[in-house]
């Protein structure tokens, strides 16, 4: 595994990290009780992987208190969110009380069965719902820092809505956030101009999330989405097949696969310090892992996706 500062929080975090939400949410999505999305947690320690990514509302906490059992907690860096609002689905819902804010922090602690967190984020936030993080959420979560029960604060976009990163752009300039989650992937590296510049410069640790999601898990998901994007005139269809838009990626001997592809073009963004991998299968871990450790891509390869994807923003991948 490589190890990489993770900005200003000074800790040293595994390049790759678990994300225990997303569609698969380590398998729960698709049947798997906790015991046994437990084990995607340990087999991802085992392969070097400190950072381990779970919320409030993906329902893996336990999962993940489970999989952290006998391993030495220092060494682990657990991140966890609450939402914002009263409902996380809800983009423009009523702001969350404070008081139910802590309460999910005490819920997550006791879930997760830890003293602490190390990150602890305030989680898909609306530009609509910053005035009530800073006015109420972020005292809150500064006084939770001074407890001790998590040492840093991070922010998490809510990307799927949010394609041009308007909260990222407003909360990251206010030197308030140690971390933030970002979109980004290679159908859309709008971040690239928007985001990773202001991390670097307030030296904020980035998380990358969306690298593969579901318009990069296979090559029919990918055409639909090139589809989407010739239709709303960010991809010009003379430069792609459209059947196989993505083909020519492991058409190269250097290349494995499309999705090995779209996690290598994550990991080396300048900015960019932890990509999320979100599984529910031991051997698409291990793959993923590997993925996010292979070199660079060719820089032909890169040279295409930027022809091809340089203007496309209006998709999430989601
Ligand atoms: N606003 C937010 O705060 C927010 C929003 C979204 C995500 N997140 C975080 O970001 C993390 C990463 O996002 P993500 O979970 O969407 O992860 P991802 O790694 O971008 O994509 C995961 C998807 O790809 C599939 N997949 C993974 N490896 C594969 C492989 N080798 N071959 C084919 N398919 C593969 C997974 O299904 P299988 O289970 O079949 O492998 C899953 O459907 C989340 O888990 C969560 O922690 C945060």
């Amino acid at each position: 595994m490589d190890y990489v500062r993770l900005g200003r929080t000074e800790a040293m975090v595994s390049v790759a990290g678990l994300g225990c939400g997303g569609h698969s949410r380590l398998g729960m999505s698709y049947g798997a009780a906790s015991e046994e999305a437990s084990r995607i947690v340990a087999k991802a320690i085992d392969l070097g992987v400190n950072f381990l990514d779970t919320a409030r509302s993906y329902g893996t906490e336990e999962a993940v208190g489970l999989g952290i059992r006998g391993h030495d907690r220092s060494k682990l860096f657990i991140s966890t969110k609450s939402w914002a609002g009263t409902d996380l689905s809800n983009r423009n819902p009523d702001p969350l009380p404070v008081a139910d804010f802590v309460a999910n922090l005490e819920t997550s602690l006791r879930t997760l069965g830890t003293d602490y967190v190390d990150l602890w984020h305030v989680h898909g936030v609306s530009p609509q719902q910053l005035d009530h993080v800073y006015n109420e959420l972020l005292p809150e979560m500064q006084r939770q820092r001074d407890l001790g029960k998590i040492r840093f604060i991070g922010i998490t976009e809510a990307f799927r809505e949010d394609l041009h990163h308007e909260t990222l752009r407003q909360a990251l300039p206010t030197g308030e956030f140690d971390v933030a989650m970002v979109g980004f992937n290679l159908i859309n590296a709008g971040a690239r101009k928007t985001v990773f510049p202001l991390a670097l410069k307030q030296d904020v640790g980035t998380l990358i999330m969306f690298a593969v999601r579901r318009a990069l898990n296979s090559a029919e998901n990918a055409a639909e989405a090139v589809a989407q994007l010739i239709e709303l005139g960010e991809v010009d269809p003379a430069l792609v097949d459209p059947a196989d838009p993505l083909g020519f990626l492991a058409e190269n001997p250097e290349i494995k696969s499309q999705v090995e592809a779209a996690y290598r073009f994550c990991r080396y963004e300048p900015g960019a310090h932890v990509v999320l991998t979100g599984t529910g299968k031991e051997a698409h871990l291990e793959e993923n892992v590997a993925s996010i450790l292979a070199p660079p891509l060719p820089s032909e390869t890169s040279d295409r996706l930027a022809r091809i994807f340089g203007q496309a923003t209006s998709i999430s991948g989601e």
